[in-house]
């Protein structure tokens, strides 16, 4: 008995807990959710079963982001890179949504989640696809958390798919050069809709972006961490907060 109370004592003063004030919580953060494949290989395992415990961090995240009051949480799930990757690996990959959500989308339903998908719907499997329209559908009244899937998404081509619009609406008479701003490009990109990232948080030691949200990270902070994607928690989620709080945001001028 003497001994629980003292454990709790220990742990109500951790001094390595970390402090965050409700009053500065990013509103939009995006993940880079690396390093599942090194997770499993460090314990012997095949990359798929790094790819399954990479899906039970993401519900991890997804109820922190929510208890912290992050309004939009972007999950970086597949890159229109990714294809390069042995079609095993591709296919399990494209399996994930579906069982993520065929377990979790009653839960985040019931918790007022509303899930969004960026990305090149035309490269994706009918049965991701159907998946992931359903859970758009399901959740598109809830206005709690927008878990943001990027799924088959590049950065690069979300850029040249907006400058394609750009031309063929100015061939159309539609619009005029003058008219293209800042604000016309973020209403036709992937992500029209969605503020900019406050905060990116990547896995794995990896210090790039990989074309993940080029246009949107212009004045994003970063963050990066050493763990792996699987071993990622709440805990290394408010590390990332209170870091981002402690940060300056200057776009470009001075504090
Ligand atoms: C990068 O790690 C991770 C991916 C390419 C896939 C990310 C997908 C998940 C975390 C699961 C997604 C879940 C849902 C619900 C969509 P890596 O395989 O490149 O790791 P490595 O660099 O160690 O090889």
């Amino acid at each position: 008995m003497i001994k629980r109370i003292r454990s709790w004592w220990k742990r109500k003063d951790d001094p390595n807990k970390v402090k965050i004030t409700s009053d500065n919580i990013p509103q939009h953060i995006a993940i880079i959710m690396d390093g599942n494949g090194r997770w499993a290989k460090r314990r012997g395992l095949p990359r798929v079963v790094g790819h399954q415990n990479g899906m039970k961090a993401v519900k991890r995240a997804t109820i922190a982001a929510d208890e912290l009051g992050i309004k939009y949480l972007t999950l970086y799930a597949f890159s229109t890179e990714n294809w390069k990757r042995p079609k095993d690996e591709v296919d399990f990959l494209m399996r994930l949504p579906q069982e993520f959500l065929k377990i979790e989308l009653d839960e985040l339903i019931a918790k007022n989640v509303q899930i969004r998908m960026m990305g090149d719907k035309n490269g994706l499997p009918k049965h991701t696809l159907e998946a992931m329209e359903e859970a758009v559908k399901r959740t598109s009244y809830n206005d709690g958390l927008v878990l943001n899937f990027a799924l088959n998404y590049g950065g690069r081509n979300e850029i040249t798919d907006c400058m394609s619009m750009i031309g063929r609406e100015i061939e159309a008479g539609t619009l005029r050069s003058e008219d293209i701003n800042s604000q016309w490009i973020e209403d036709h990109l992937l992500s029209a809709g969605l503020p900019d990232p406050d905060l990116l948080i990547r896995t794995s030691g990896e210090m790039r972006v990989s074309n993940f949200m080029l246009w949107q990270l212009a004045y994003s902070e970063l963050w990066f961490t050493d763990i792996y994607w699987p071993e990622f928690n709440k805990n290394h989620l408010h590390d990332a907060v209170a870091e981002y709080q402690r940060r300056t945001r200057r776009y470009g001028g001075l504090s």
